[in-house]
């Protein structure tokens, strides 16, 4: 069977490291499996990330449609093919980052990014959610303190507000049934990946 299943976390949280380690073990096994990642994933998508990730002066409303605008894209394109087909996608971010970073980090109207989510989407939501949980001063240590980019850039600040919006969908998510796999991303890389396998392996 193919799942979706999505990586999350704030900037440094080691949630690509653990989505490409999953992809590795998957297609040792043999598992039909894609992995990508938001913003990009498709040529519109990667140009959009250059835009958002860049781009000096970007209002938050102008970000939430750019990475709508990205998403809509690489869910029709890539992510509802390659499940129709049977393959396994893995992916670095999805809508949960939007509601994390556009509406708790930057203070879009929650309705609003859900509605804009929904709509980029058409309701396609994940099996499962791996959260990789850090603290933002461990999320930067680990990027090494240098701004690379706007979201780099951004004070600690709005690193935890982004953190507590994740904290929230994981509370509302628990109402829902066990969608959300909640991880210390401070713990080991190895113990990491051997947690989150023991939740996939089900799916497949
Ligand atoms: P990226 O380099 O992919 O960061 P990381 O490797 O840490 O995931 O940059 C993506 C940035 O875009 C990241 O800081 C989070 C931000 N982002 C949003 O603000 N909203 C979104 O919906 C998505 C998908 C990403």
């Amino acid at each position: 069977m193919a799942a979706f299943i999505v990586f999350e976390g704030i900037d440094g949280s080691g949630k690509s490291t653990q989505a490409r380690a999953l992809y590795r073990r998957l297609v040792s096994r043999e598992i039909l499996a894609l992995l990508t990642h938001e913003p990009g994933g498709t040529p519109l998508g990667e140009t959009l990330r250059r835009w958002v990730k860049r781009r000096p002066g970007l209002y938050p409303l102008t970000e939430l449609y750019l990475f709508n605008a990205a998403r809509a894209q690489l869910v029709e394109q890539v992510i509802r093919p390659a499940l129709q087909d049977g393959v396994t996608v893995l992916a670095d971010r999805y809508v949960a980052s939007t509601v994390a970073y556009q509406s708790h980090g930057r203070g879009l109207d929650l309705t609003l990014v859900n509605q804009a989510n929904q709509g980029a989407t058409g309701g396609l939501a994940p099996d499962l959610t791996v959260f990789l949980d850090v603290s933002p001063e461990v999320g930067r240590g680990r990027k090494g303190g240098r701004a690379r980019d706007n979201f780099d850039a951004a004070p600690v600040e709005f690193y935890r507000k982004v953190r507590q919006g994740y904290l929230e969908q994981v509370e509302q998510a628990k109402e829902r049934g066990p969608d959300w796999l909640v991880l210390d991303g401070s713990l080991p890389r190895a113990q990491l990946a051997e947690e989150i396998w023991a939740k996939v392996q089900p799916l497949l």
